[in-house]
C-alpha cells in the first residue's frame, strides 16, 4: 500500500516537477543575459518614443507646408517601429520584460526646431552610444541582439545622412534651402527587417541586413487629413 501511494504521489508530483524545471530553465536563460536584457529594454523604449517623435514632426511639418519634410520625417518614424519590433520581439524570446514606454512630454515644435532636435540629440550621439550599448552586452555574446543593435545603428547613419540633406537649412538660409528641398521630391523606402531607410532601392539585397529586395516597402506622401 505503502509503494503504492509513494509511487502515485510521485507521478502527482512530476507535472509539478517538470514545470518547475523548465521554469528554472528559462529564468537560467534570462539570468545568462542581465546586460543584454537591460539593454534591449533601454533601446526598445528609446526606440518607441523616436517613432512618436518622428510621427509628431511629420504631421508638423505637413500643417506647415512642408509636405516632402513630411515624408522625410514618416520613414524615419517607420524605420524606428521597426527597431521597436525588433527588440521587443527579442525580449520576448528572452522570457523578459517589455516595459511599458510612456510618451508623455514629446511634442512637436516648428519644423526648424524639430530638425534641430533630429540632428543636434536624436542622432548627435549615435556613433558614440550604440558602441557602447555593444561594449555592454559584448560578454553575454547574444548573437541575435547584437545583430539587430548593429542594424539599428547602421539605420540611424543613414537617417542622419538623410537629415544633413536639409541640416545647413536650419541656420540663416533656412527658408532657401527649404524652398529647394520643397522642389525635391523623393521616394522613400524602409527595410522590414532592419530599418534601412533609403531613397532609391538596393537592386539585390539589403546593404544592411541582406534580406532580399522584396523585404522593402515604399513609405506613401503623407497627405492632411483635416
Ligand atoms: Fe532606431
Ligand atoms: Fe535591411
Amino acid at each position: 500500500m505503502m509503494r503504492i501511494i509513494r509511487s502515485s504521489t510521485v507521478w502527482l508530483l512530476a507535472p509539478t516537477v517538470m514545470l518547475a524545471f523548465l521554469q528554472g530553465m528559462a529564468q537560467a536563460e534570462d539570468h545568462a543575459y542581465p546586460q543584454t536584457i537591460a539593454v534591449l529594454q533601454e533601446l526598445h523604449a528609446k526606440e518607441i518614443m523616436a517613432h512618436h517623435r518622428y510621427q509628431l514632426f511629420s504631421e508638423a511639418a505637413l500643417r506647415e507646408g512642408h509636405p516632402n519634410i513630411a515624408h522625410l520625417f514618416a520613414a524615419l518614424a517607420y524605420s524606428e517601429s521597426v527597431h521597436a519590433r525588433q527588440f521587443r520581439r527579442i525580449l520576448q524570446e528572452l522570457h523578459a520584460a517589455v516595459p511599458e514606454v510612456s510618451l508623455t512630454g514629446i511634442r512637436a515644435r516648428t519644423t526648424r526646431e524639430n530638425l534641430k532636435y533630429a540632428t543636434n540629440v536624436e542622432l548627435a550621439e549615435i556613433d558614440r552610444e550604440y558602441p557602447a550599448y555593444l561594449e555592454r552586452i559584448e560578454a553575454e555574446h547574444h548573437e541575435e541582439a547584437q545583430k539587430y543593435i548593429r542594424y539599428a545603428w547602421s539605420a540611424e547613419r543613414q537617417h542622419r545622412d538623410l537629415i544633413k540633406q536639409i541640416q545647413s537649412g536650419t541656420g540663416m538660409f533656412f527658408r532657401l534651402l527649404i524652398k529647394r528641398f520643397k522642389t525635391e521630391e523623393h521616394r522613400y523606402f524602409v527595410n522590414r527587417n532592419c530599418g534601412a531607410t533609403v531613397t532609391e532601392l538596393p537592386r539585390e539585397r539589403c546593404p544592411i541586413c541582406h534580406q532580399p529586395v522584396s523585404t522593402y516597402i515604399e513609405i506613401p506622401r503623407p497627405v492632411e487629413t483635416r
